[in-house]
């Protein structure tokens, strides 16, 4: 990656990764068809797919990628005859957990060598407070998780920490109980569980502060809608704003309250970010994102607008490592229990082009400068640390070079090819 001129034209990018993996769940487990349209065809969602394939759902894909998925009803999963591998997903692990916990059958679920390192208790613990029985490796922490379904009982939980995976497990076992569940959480996290099981016909009250589900509904088939992904958008967001010259339009973004923290943090930075034809698809607000280069300066971040902006923390400091002044971020300490430590991470690679950063149990201290040099750096097989990089890479004097690209496919398979069709000499 060298430094580019500018940023022009306009984009869609592909659909969002959390409302994708609740698709297929929801589509599975509903009662008729469920056609998705936008779906993200990368490897987090595939391995879903594939994983409610082998409990005997057909799920056909048509032409244009959309997929139609012919559910069995709430009791119409079969037991796989394999191990579910989940792959790099923690979305799929996490929230199969809960749900296959309601199952009245065995399973196991695995993941690549980075999923088998972050910690399963947090679902793993309250859901066998509502009976399931599972059973994982270092002391029920880490996968493979096996789960003997079963009977559940309805909880009042109180989670320690803003996880809308944690909310989702059991909202799904939820579904299972033989009363209501609730959920409570320190701060919002993302609710697009919330939002597609209200859609799909499921009994669901929010309050401040938390979710109660009722058990056993009839799901009904839905058409789906999915927008672009914030998450893939942000990077796309910061090589605007931080490139001379650069106007941008993003089309049909989802811009749901509880993900739209970037596009907050990036406009206190000074970044002209303007949401147009705000709309609402499938129970989604949507928007299309006109983005201008911008003098960024620094902010601090922290409280309820970590969660908002979990996934875009490792672009974010790269926004932050040329904007002026300091940028402080605190509260974040579940970065460093992400696809890798996204703390370390970042501060390791972008430390090697030059950036001036230091790292903080719940988060780093960025004193951005004008430029950033060349180097060589690594991914740490991380999609976010490799698609970060490169927009790094667009504000440095040398050529960068960044190992280990490939895990771009797991959220964002064509994320090289687009960001080479909107650079304009
Ligand atoms: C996700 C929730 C977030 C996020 C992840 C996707 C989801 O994780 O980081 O990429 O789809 O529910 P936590 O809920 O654990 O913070």
């Amino acid at each position: 990656m060298t430094s580019v001129s500018r940023f022009g034209g306009e984009i869609t990018v592909p659909g969002d990764k959390s409302i994708s993996h609740r698709s297929i769940m929801l589509g599975s487990l509903a009662e008729g068809e469920t056609l998705v349209r936008g779906f993200l065809h990368g490897e987090d969602n595939h391995a879903t797919l594939a994983a409610f394939r082998a409990m005997g759902i057909r799920i056909e894909e048509r032409a244009d990628g959309a997929l139609l998925i012919h559910g069995h009803g709430l009791h119409g999963l079969t037991e796989p005859e394999d191990v579910l591998d989940c792959g790099n997903s923690g979305t799929t692990m996490r929230l199969m957990t809960g749900l296959l916990s309601g199952q009245a059958f065995f399973s196991v679920l695995t993941g690549d060598q980075y999923l088998r390192r972050r910690p399963m208790k947090r679902v793993t613990t309250p859901l066998s407070l509502m009976g399931a029985r599972i059973q994982g490796r270092d002391g029920d922490e880490r996968a493979p998780l096996a789960i003997r379904g079963g009977s559940l009982v309805g909880i009042d939980y109180h989670s320690p920490i803003a996880s809308a995976q944690v909310k989702s497990a059991l909202l799904l076992a939820g579904l299972y109980a033989d009363g209501p569940t609730t959920v409570h959480e320190p701060h919002l996290s993302r609710d697009h569980s919330e939002r597609m099981l209200s859609f799909f016909g499921a009994d669901l009250r929010t309050f401040a502060g938390g979710v109660t589900i009722q058990p056993q509904p009839r799901l009904s088939g839905r058409e789906v809608a999915v927008p672009g992904d914030i998450s893939s958008a942000a990077f796309f967001l910061v090589a605007a704003l931080i490139t001379p010259g650069s106007e941008l339009l993003i089309r049909n973004v989802g811009i749901n309250p509880t993900r739209s923290g970037v596009i907050d943090i990036l406009q206190a930075m000074g970044g002209c970010i303007e949401p147009l034809n705000c709309r609402e698809v499938s129970g989604e607000p949507v928007a299309d994102l006109l983005v201008r280069h911008s003098d960024l300066r620094g902010i601090e971040i922290g409280g309820d607008l970590v969660p908002r902006a979990i996934d875009e923390f490792p672009v974010i400091s790269v926004a932050a490592a040329v904007a002026e002044g300091v940028t402080v971020i605190r509260d974040a300490r579940e970065l460093r229990v992400k696809e890798t430590d996204r703390i370390a991470a970042m501060v390791t690679e972008l430390g090697k082009l030059g950036a001036d950063l230091e790292a903080r149990e719940d988060g780093m201290v960025i004193h951005g400068r004008e430029t950033l040099s060349g180097g060589r750096v690594d991914s740490h097989g991380d999609h976010r640390i490799a698609m970060s990089m490169a927009i790094a890479g667009l504000r440095a004097a040398g050529e960068v070079r960044i190992d280990n690209t490939a895990c771009t496919a797991t959220s964002f398979p064509d994320f090289w090819e687009l960001l080479e069709k909107v650079r304009h000499g």
